[in-house]
């Protein structure tokens, strides 16, 4: 039998009253709310069950929907077709092992023989050579590979530079353990190396634009930025403590911090975060990308710091309302639904993926970073509600005023009751739209809440874990937040390191017709053809159609691109599949010619 604990009674009672403040129908809407959180309570207690059992399938050898993986290989999920997601991704098995980690330390020690299984697989994953490059040249940043710890070779969006620092911080969660408890020699043999690959990556690439977290967009990424920062700040204090080096990563930690500060859009007295910059990706930059990034980089430890965007700071909670408050009017889901309560959350409202629906891991990261501030401001004992985050706490406790509350106020109370009511509210949608086996799809329909997409996704399932435990007040470790979040007055960034590549192409034209190069790098447009690079045709002869040119590309990069005809009435066409490809030299300021002929 399931017992409240004491805050249920209270949050219970402060919902009544927030209910009977606001007047119409009070009496029966109250008593509903109270039945609804007693469902939300066995939910929660079931979902959790089949949510680690839902994880642990996925991973291989000897997960139950994991046939063909390697040892230490998380599945993404099990679905083959519509779509194929039978593959191994860094970032979600980085963001499932963390989880798993966290779990592993606060007691379940059944999950120490699958933690040491991964560290072995990102081995051998780190010495792969992949269409992102080789072991020393940027392959680490390659989004996915085969469940047999085989390259993917196919065309995908890549590179995506969050993988290592995220993997790095699932390890050093793991490391840090292992040296608390006595096995600090493992921790430096055996984790450390995949760790310091990971931060070495980091340090070299973190000011290259990449694919984001959606794998669609090649820019500069809140997410992979935050995470890169958080990644260099712990590996720094680790290499300290296991007396190992970590070139790089206390000099750049402070520079990509200055540089995360310019994805902070002001509007007004508050603000949100752009989740994409150096992109001209056509839309707001409202995304659950920074939701994902605040929980990613929660230290139970901090302030509710602004410049490393705290689940409790105001910038944060000023981007939460407006990352949800852009699906309140895009699901036909949320009709009707007030502004004071929880909606169906995606990935950002301009998604056409499966035609644009809420995903199970972004409502459920709504909710955690809620029940993760909820935590902070118990530790801190106060909230601050200022210019910046006034307008999320007045969806919450409409007549609250700018000021500083102590943990003995009433208004502190109301607004913890508040906000723990409205996290709920995303655990609640989540619980309508969970058909009654608990399976968690990717996605659940904008229209009618029914489950799209790949079925039993480890990442949903691993946000169930870890959004609930966050409301259990169950939080990983710190990692060293409060010392890292000076922001240094100038931004610092790495001298390029470019390589100028010559594009000849002999391509046969008309009168009026030019020639542009497109494809998967920012300097080639990201395959927007309005943002394609012109060639010349200056050397262009009857005998020889060169179309031609020179331009600056980083050094060490594997792309995919393509020519394209652009005609005089603006029509665009295309070259035959497939996407041609090529990898620029190591070395900075070198050069190279790619010959190639229209198909
Ligand atoms: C590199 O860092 C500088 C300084 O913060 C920043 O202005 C620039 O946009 C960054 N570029 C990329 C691609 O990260
Ligand atoms: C608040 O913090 C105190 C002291 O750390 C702890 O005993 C208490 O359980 C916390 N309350 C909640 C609701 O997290
Ligand atoms: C392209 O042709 C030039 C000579 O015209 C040659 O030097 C260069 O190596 C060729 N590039 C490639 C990638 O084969």
């Amino acid at each position: 039998m399931h017992l409240p604990r004491a805050w249920e009674t209270v949050t219970a009672a402060a919902t009544l009253g927030v209910v009977l403040g606001a007047g119409a129908a009070a009496t029966p809407r109250a008593a509903n709310r109270l039945q609804c959180r007693a469902t939300l309570e066995q939910f929660i207690e079931t979902q959790s069950e089949v949510a680690i059992d839902g994880v642990l399938a996925n991973i291989g050898p000897d997960g139950a929907e994991a046939q063909g993986a390697a040892a230490g290989a998380v599945v993404a999920s099990p679905s083959l077709v519509d779509p194929d997601y039978v593959y191994t991704w860094t970032r979600d098995a980085a963001l499932t092992y963390k989880a798993l980690v966290e779990r592993f330390i606060a007691g379940d020690s059944s999950l120490q023989s699958k933690i040491d299984d991964y560290v072995s697989a990102q081995a051998i994953l780190q010495g792969v050579t992949n269409p992102s490059g080789g072991p020393d040249s940027g392959g680490l940043g390659e989004p996915k590979f085969n469940i047999d710890l085989t390259a993917f070779t196919g065309s995908w969006g890549r590179p995506q530079r969050d993988g290592p620092p995220l993997r790095a911080t699932a390890l050093i969660l793991y490391a840090d353990w292992l040296v608390d408890n006595g096995e600090a020699s493992k921790a430096a043999d055996t984790v450390w190396p995949v760790i310091a690959k990971d931060l070495d990556y980091t340090v070299r690439y973190w000011n290259e634009t990449g694919y984001d977290l959606w794998e669609e967009v090649s820019g500069s990424s809140f997410f992979t930025l935050s995470a890169s920062h958080r990644a260099l700040v712990e590996g720094a204090a680790l290499a300290s403590t296991l007396d190992k080096q970590c070139p790089g990563c206390a000099e750049w930690a402070p520079a990509i911090l200055c540089f995360v500060q310019d994805f902070w859009v002001p509007e007004g007295d508050s603000g949100y975060i752009d989740s994409n910059i150096n992109v001209r990706d056509g839309r707001t930059g409202k995304d659950a990308n920074s939701i994902l990034s605040s929980i990613h980089t929660f230290d139970p430890a901090s302030d509710c710091t602004d410049s490393t965007f705290q689940p409790c700071s105001s910038r944060a909670l000023a981007n939460h309302k407006a990352v949800v408050d852009s699906f309140r009017t895009e699901y036909t889901l949320n009709a009707g639904i007030s502004q004071r309560d929880a909606v169906a959350v995606g990935r950002y409202a301009e998604d056409v993926y499966y035609d644009g629906n809420p995903w199970y891991l972004t409502t459920l990261a709504a909710a955690e970073q809620l029940y993760a501030a909820l935590y902070q401001w118990n530790q801190t004992g106060s909230i601050t509600v200022d210019d910046v985050s006034l307008p999320f706490f007045t969806d919450r406790v409409p007549d609250v005023a700018k000021g500083t509350y102590a943990s003995d106020s009433a208004t502190f109370t109301s607004i913890v009751d508040a906000v723990h009511a409205y996290a709920d509210g995303f655990v609640s949608v989540v619980q309508t739209y969970t058909p009654a086996d608990g399976a968690l799809a990717e996605q659940y329909d904008r229209n009618d809440g029914t489950p799209l997409s790949a079925r039993d996704l480890t990442w949903s399932y691993a946000a169930f874990l870890t959004a609930t435990e966050r409301r259990e007040g169950i939080v990983p470790p710190g990692w060293g937040e409060t010392g890292a979040n000076t922001v240094p007055d100038v931004c610092e960034a790495p001298a390029p390191c470019d390589a100028t590549i010559t594009f000849n192409a002999r391509v046969t034209t008309t009168l009026g017709e030019d020639v542009f190069v497109v494809g998967a790098l920012t300097e080639l447009g990201n395959w927007a053809p309005a943002d394609a690079v012109p060639l010349s045709a200056d050397g262009y002869t009857s005998s020889d159609p060169l179309w031609s040119v020179t331009i600056d590309l980083p050094a060490a990069r594997s792309f995919a691109y393509k020519y394209i005809k652009k005609t005089s009435g603006g029509e665009v066409v295309w070259e035959s599949d497939p996407n041609r490809g090529f990898t620029t030299p190591t070395e900075c300021d070198s050069a190279d010619t790619i010959n190639d002929t229209w198909r």
